[in-house]
């Protein structure tokens, strides 16, 4: 997008003239001029057509075109302040590729409508924008974790257990027996840190959650990193640098990207590590005394998060919930027991939680003790596998998962999380 916008990807250049191809953007003109504006992966330019300049074909071409129909253009590069992006294109030749029907979005824009026409909707400036940037934020992540000696790695989607508890997961008939998608990688990506140490995940979850909010998918990217050796502080000492490199990195390079979502960088410039940080029960007192109704064992939900977070620059951190209230690999906090070690990064200006993460049970009474109480059966054979990690040079190791939509939703300041990914999987919508 940077270094090609407004020039368009140039098929060839002879004799002062350039060719490019792409699609009809916008169209408008009168008897004897048409400017038409040619879109590409690169941006626009505004192509003028004058029928005095141009053959009697390539006038009639012209005026055949609908918006979103595919062309090849030739002309000479003029440059006129007036023209968005300050150049533009004299046309002297022009070939329909395919001039198609006419759009089928120009003017219901009703959001039912434009997820009905997802496949057609993909090509708006706005979501176009959001797909680079997912690319680009997905790269800064790598780069980032790769840095750091990490290695990525899959896990089986389809799985007999139950990561976060299994009241959200999809079913799925497994030639004959029950079996589910995957609501997280994470206790695959524990059995591959004996070997690789320092892991991370990036695979589709699964949730059958029936919540209908601005922030939740029943499918959606996770990006879980597991390490060998990291404590508690460690982990959310590498949460936070992950953060802080991928924003950093994108503001510094992808400037345009955030202007078209009037996203002003000086903000997010300050999402720089370390991050503010309670512990549960400090949210609870912070949260009361805001005059929220909120009882300790209560979870925040979006409205919590957001009178916690709204007038926010940078995440924040909460950490060491209650232990009944969070997954049953957690590992509890040795100076207070009744805790867990784990945390949650919620973005700034209320978008929500981002990140979940814990340092986890590695002894094998400990975890054996855990999963009693949460009525999980060591011995059946969809857990003993993961039981048997600490039975065989077991060592301390914590983890963490980003939702990448919820990342880009925050980055962009997206009203709804279903716009940082191309084809959206919500309660009422599975197509297209
Ligand atoms: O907090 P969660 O449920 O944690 C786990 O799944 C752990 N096993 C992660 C780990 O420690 N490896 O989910 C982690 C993150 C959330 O913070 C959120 O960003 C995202 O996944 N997430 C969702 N994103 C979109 N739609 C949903 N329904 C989501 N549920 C969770
Ligand atoms: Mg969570």
């Amino acid at each position: 997008m940077k270094k090609f916008e407004h020039v368009n990807r140039v098929l060839s250049m002879s004799n002062g003239e350039i060719s490019i191809r792409g699609w009809v953007y916008r169209k408008r003109g009168s008897d004897n001029v048409l400017f038409i504006i040619v879109r590409d992966v690169t941006g626009i330019i505004q192509c003028v057509i004058s029928k005095n300049d141009v053959s009697e074909h390539v006038w009639k071409n012209a005026n055949k075109l609908y918006i979103e129909s595919s062309l090849e253009v030739k002309g000479k590069i003029h440059k006129d302040s007036r023209a968005p992006g300050g150049t533009e294109l004299i046309v002297t030749e022009l070939t329909p590729i395919s001039i198609g029907e006419p759009f089928r979005i120009s003017k219901d824009f009703s959001t039912e409508f434009l997820l009905d026409n997802r496949h057609l909707w993909l090509r708006s400036q706005k979501i176009t924008n959001v797909l680079k940037a997912r690319h680009y934020v997905s790269n800064y992540i790598r780069e980032f974790l790769d840095s750091k000696g990490f290695y990525e790695v899959v896990p089986p989607i389809i799985v007999k257990n139950e990561c976060e508890g299994g009241s959200h997961m999809f079913e799925v008939n497994y030639f004959g027996e029950k079996a589910y998608l995957s609501e997280s990688g994470q206790l695959y990506g524990e059995a591959l840190i004996y070997s690789l140490e320092r892991i991370y995940v990036w695979a589709p979850s699964f949730r059958a959650e029936k919540s209908r909010t601005v922030r939740h998918l029943a499918e959606y990217w996770h990006i879980e990193p597991e390490m060998a050796w990291y404590s508690h502080e460690d982990n959310i000492k590498l949460q936070e640098e992950m953060i802080e490199h991928v924003v950093q990195k994108f503001v510094d390079e992808h400037n345009d990207i955030l202007e078209r979502f009037n996203r002003d960088p000086k903000i997010l410039k300050k999402v720089k590590a370390p991050f503010d940080r309670i512990t549960y029960d400090q949210m609870v007192d912070r949260l009361q005394s805001m005059d929220i109704k909120f009882e300790w064992g209560d979870d925040p939900g979006a409205d919590e998060e957001k009178a916690l977070t709204q007038e926010l620059d940078k995440p924040l951190i909460i950490e060491k919930y209650p232990r009944g209230m969070k997954a049953f690999y957690m590992r509890p906090d040795p100076s207070n027991p009744k805790y867990v070690l784990n945390d949650d990064i919620l973005a700034p200006e209320g978008h929500g939680e981002i990140i979940g993460g814990s340092e986890r049970i590695w002894k094998l009474e400990e975890l054996l003790d855990a999963m009693k109480q949460f009525n999980l059966d060591p011995k059946d054979p969809s857990y003993s596998w993961y039981v048997d990690l600490r039975r065989f040079g077991s060592v301390p190791h914590s983890g963490f998962g980003l939702g990448l939509e919820r990342f880009i939703k925050w980055l962009l300041n997206l009203d709804h999380i279903r716009d940082a990914i191309p084809f959206p999987r919500v309660i009422n919508r599975v197509y297209p």
